[in-house]
């Protein structure tokens, strides 16, 4: 654990808390900045929070959280070897969709978050988080592949595409895929620190 990093993550999360300006946070009870390892390999993104992320202020602790800790446990990796967090820090009501702007208001917050932590590996969780970085991504094409992209604000990037847990939690088939997308991860860790992706 990088202690210095760690304080670094918790300043930024607090700074952004503080001047994040989104008409979310008037229906919001909590914002949910994301949790785990400031120096994490692997960074999971999912959309954004629902009623039980809301009231508890962390991502993923409802039904997707704990099929998404099955799913670690699987690869031998807790929460803490990671870090989590979300594309929109505040539940929008009903959990509906994100909106396009609702993105654009936390985008320079997650931009902070990954220039800080670093990551060999972002693992994005449904087409909402995907397409964020992706224009228009079809899942059941690009599932379980390695995108890379270089974004203007923090160079290359590689980015795993993977069904969102809750879509997959209640339709076999794509739990399937999901779990067997997500037992890739560690091949793909150890491929990326060999050079050969
Ligand atoms: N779904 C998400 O995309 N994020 C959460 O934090 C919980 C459910």
């Amino acid at each position: 654990m990088n202690k210095e990093k760690e304080q670094e993550l918790n300043r930024l999360n607090s700074e952004f808390s503080n001047k994040i300006k989104s008409p979310l946070l008037l229906t919001c009870k909590n914002i949910v900045p994301g949790t785990g390892k400031a120096d994490a390999d692997i960074m999971i993104i999912g959309e954004a929070p629902g009623q039980k992320e809301d009231e508890l202020g962390e991502p993923f602790v409802g039904a997707a959280g704990k099929f998404l800790d099955q799913m670690l446990e699987a690869i031998n990796l807790k929460r803490d070897d990671i870090y989590i967090t979300n594309i929109v820090k505040c539940r929008p009501p009903d959990n509906r969709d994100p909106l396009p702007e609702e993105k654009e208001e936390f985008w320079p917050w997650l931009m902070a978050q990954i220039k800080l932590i670093e990551p060999k590996l972002i693992v994005t969780l449904g087409r909402h988080s995907l397409s964020s970085f992706v224009p228009k991504p079809i899942m059941s094409k690009v599932h379980g592949t390695i995108l890379r992209k270089n974004i203007p604000a923090l160079g290359k990037i590689r980015i795993y595409a993977l069904y969102h847990p809750a879509a997959a939690l209640y339709h076999g088939g794509m739990r399937e895929i999901l779990i067997k997308d997500f037992k890739k991860i560690p091949k793909i860790i150890k491929l990326i620190d060999q050079g050969e992706i």
